[in-house]
């Protein structure tokens, strides 16, 4: 039987551990640093499912997986690399659900020779306690048209997970980040769910920090419609007011943020093709600010 193994179970992977254990097809098992004791999920229509998975707190104890979601906060991949180490060999593949655009960069140097997958995650999660996960809407995931591509697409098949294979996966991470910028950033910063842009103010400084950063996705070779960042805003205002974003739910819990791996590439990235990025600049220096108490904190 195909082996799964989930680092970092909390609200993406979570759900993404729950509904391949459901469908029943593969061996999951959930890599934890502390027992999870099951997994219950919220679902949007007032349902909820509860699952028992596998769990593992040992990487030592770890052996090499067939495959391995990664699906920490792109902050916490560092920490998770005796789990990777362990998990990863040459035939691994090793599924990145991380927001940000530089799922390769970040994971190659931990995976050895295992092959790497990144994936937009378009999955809407709160976590609202160990192992409980809230769910917005339907799970969905975006990844490369490619062989490893088709593998996920055949992994997921008949766990209700939606896999879409795209040709243009630069496109579709900065279409992802694009949005990432504004509502993580705003959200976070002021502690406040997806209502926050109502306040003009507000809407206009997240058009400002989506422009940059579709200008910079665009000089990179990202398609990107001219009018993404009022397409955004739009976005941002017809979703549930109970809506929030993971970056939100960190700052509630005092957590360090995800902020580098967003308006942090924006900026990095910027940098590299000569587009400025003051609005992303700043509130990286807030974000980062904010963060360093949650870093004390953990
Ligand atoms: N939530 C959303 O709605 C959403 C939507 C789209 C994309 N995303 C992206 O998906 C990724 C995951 O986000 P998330 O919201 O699922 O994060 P999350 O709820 O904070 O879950 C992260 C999990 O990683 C675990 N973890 C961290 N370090 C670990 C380590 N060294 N070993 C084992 N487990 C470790 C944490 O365990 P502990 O409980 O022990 O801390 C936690 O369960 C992020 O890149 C995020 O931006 C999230």
């Amino acid at each position: 039987m195909t082996t799964v193994a989930v680092v970092g179970a909390g609200a993406v992977g979570g759900v993404v551990a729950a509904r391949l254990a459901a469908a029943g097809h593969v061996r999951v098992t959930a890599c934890v640093r502390s027992p999870l004791g099951g997994i219950r999920v919220d679902r949007p229509d007032g349902t909820a499912e509860s699952l028992p998975v596998d769990e593992a707190s040992d990487p030592g104890q770890a052996s090499t997986a067939d495959w391995v979601v990664l699906a920490t906060k792109a902050h916490q991949t560092a920490g998770a690399a005796r789990w990777l180490e362990r998990l990863c060999g040459p035939g691994t593949r090793v599924a990145v659900l991380q927001n940000g655009v530089e799922h390769v960069e970040r994971v190659s140097p931990l995976v050895g020779e295992a092959r790497i997958l990144p994936a937009v995650v378009e999955i809407s999660a709160e976590p609202l306690g160990r192992g409980h996960i809230r769910l917005f809407g339907p799970p969905r995931i975006v990844v490369p048209e490619s062989e490893d591509g088709n593998a996920f697409a055949a992994l997921c098949k008949d766990t209700g997970i939606i896999v879409e294979q795209t040709d243009d996966f630069l496109t579709a991470a900065w279409t992802k980040l694009c949005l990432n910028v504004a509502n993580g950033a705003i959200t976070a910063v002021t502690t406040r769910r997806m209502p926050v842009f109502t306040n003009p103010r507000v809407a206009r400084l997240g058009r400002a920090l989506v422009e940059e950063a579709r200008l910079v996705g665009s000089s990179l070779g990202a398609r990107l419609p001219d009018d993404l960042a009022d397409q955004v805003i739009e976005r941002l205002l017809a979703m549930p007011a109970e809506s929030g974003s993971s970056m939100l739910w960190d700052r509630l819990a005092g957590r360090p943020l995800e902020f580098d791996a967003r308006n942090g590439a924006v900026v990095r990235a910027g940098a590299r093709v000569g587009v400025p990025t003051p609005h992303n600049d700043t509130v990286t220096a807030l974000l980062e600010a904010i963060s360093e108490v949650g870093e004390r904190a953990s």
